[in-house]
């Protein structure tokens, strides 16, 4: 079999071996059920032990309880930029965002299709290198609810906590790139979602996690798949749902409990993200891409002093085995995704390899 090498692709990304490795079996007969997981009916029981599993463990990762519904949906991320202010953002009303980065300015652009949006805070002012203080955010009067990217995954930027919104107002996240990385607090939250496809799982389906309330405000007329009380209603399986997206998102929701849950993941995250600060801090050689104090522990962004070297270390670095590591065109350099299911052994070879390339070329 063909070894694998040390992925740092932005996503989709590194998914964890045992959770392939289940999945390599489910895929031939999931259980004793004698048909694999992508065969089976949405509607039948092993798919009903399957998804109810896979949100039972979410609830209990990240403390969900009654008071918010767990979805399943499709369409990714970027649905979610239009479903969200589609189902909740009256006409007339104004929703604020905090502008950091590429995916806050589409989910602004979306919400500005149904309703008003009010820029609290920005960072677009020095590219997108910082988060905003959080004391420095100024919400307009009444907003229906405060929007932020937990973590920017161009920029290399993460909230280091979540932002407060006004009273009245509830907190919308996209979580897509650090989701489930760290303890989080999601009764805090009246809308959070996150694509797959970087820490939970394969792309094809998005989680979402509502405040039922939420659910019973109808806004405006929408088609059926587009309001969230429709996939609220029927279990995310008002339609056919992406079946094999919802089971691995569920065997990366029990690996994450094998690892001893969000706070030591977590601790995993930052000592993984530190190795490679560590060689940035101590070099005069690169220079990290984002402002310390607001650095993701998920995308590692950095930049050698010339284009010309950041291409030989991209070109360099792969044939060493460390692949994806080329850096977003509007940010250029490097960028190290390094996603719950990096390894850190992954980390210390990429910061020996930094240290090598600085050397060579220093
Ligand atoms: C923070 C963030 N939000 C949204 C998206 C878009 O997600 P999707 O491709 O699932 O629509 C991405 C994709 O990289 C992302 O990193």
């Amino acid at each position: 079999m063909t070894e694998r090498i040390y992925n740092f692709s932005a996503g989709p990304a590194v998914l964890p071996e045992p959770v392939l490795e289940q999945a390599r079996e489910d895929l031939w007969s999931l259980g004793d059920s004698g048909v694999g997981i992508l065969e089976h009916s949405h509607r039948g029981g092993p798919f009903d032990a399957v998804i109810e599993a896979a949100e039972a463990d979410c609830r209990s990762l990240a403390g969900v309880g009654d008071d918010h519904a767990v979805l399943f949906l499709q369409g990714g991320a970027s649905t979610q930029f239009f479903m969200l202010p589609a189902n909740l953002l009256p006409e007339g009303g104004t929703a604020d965002y905090v502008n950091t980065g590429s995916w806050s300015k589409k989910a602004i652009k979306e919400a500005k299709l149904y309703g008003n949006v009010h820029v609290a805070g920005s960072s677009e002012d020095e590219n997108f290198s910082y988060i905003p203080d959080l004391a420095s955010l100024s919400c307009s009067d009444s907003p229906t609810y405060l929007h932020f990217t937990s973590n920017n995954t161009i920029f290399g930027t993460q909230f280091q906590s979540e932002p407060t919104p006004p009273a009245g107002a509830f907190l919308a996240c996209d979580g897509s790139s650090d989701a489930f990385s760290r303890p989080i607090d999601l009764t805090r939250y009246g809308v959070y979602y996150a694509g797959a496809q970087k820490n939970l799982g394969p792309s094809g389906v998005t989680l979402v996690v509502i405040r039922r309330d939420l659910l019973e405000r109808k806004e405006r007329e929408l088609p059926t798949m587009l309001r969230y009380a429709t996939h609220a209603e029927q279990g995310s399986r008002y339609n056919t749902p992406p079946t094999f997206g919802i089971y691995l998102m569920g065997r990366v929701f029990r690996w994450i409990q094998d690892q001893g849950g969000l706070e030591l993941l977590g601790k995993q995250n930052e000592e993984k993200a530190a190795l490679l600060y560590d060689v940035l801090d101590e070099s005069a050689f690169y220079e990290a891409a984002a402002k310390a104090g607001t650095r993701s522990l998920m995308n590692v962004t950095f930049r050698t002093p010339s284009p010309e070297l950041d291409a030989q270390f991209v070109k360099e670095s792969l044939a060493a085995g460390l692949s994806g590591l080329k850096g977003h065109r509007s940010v250029g350099g490097m960028r190290a995704s390094i996603y719950n299911a990096f390894p850190r052994q992954g980390c210390q070879v990429l910061a020996e390899f930094m240290k090598d390339f600085a050397q060579r070329n220093g």
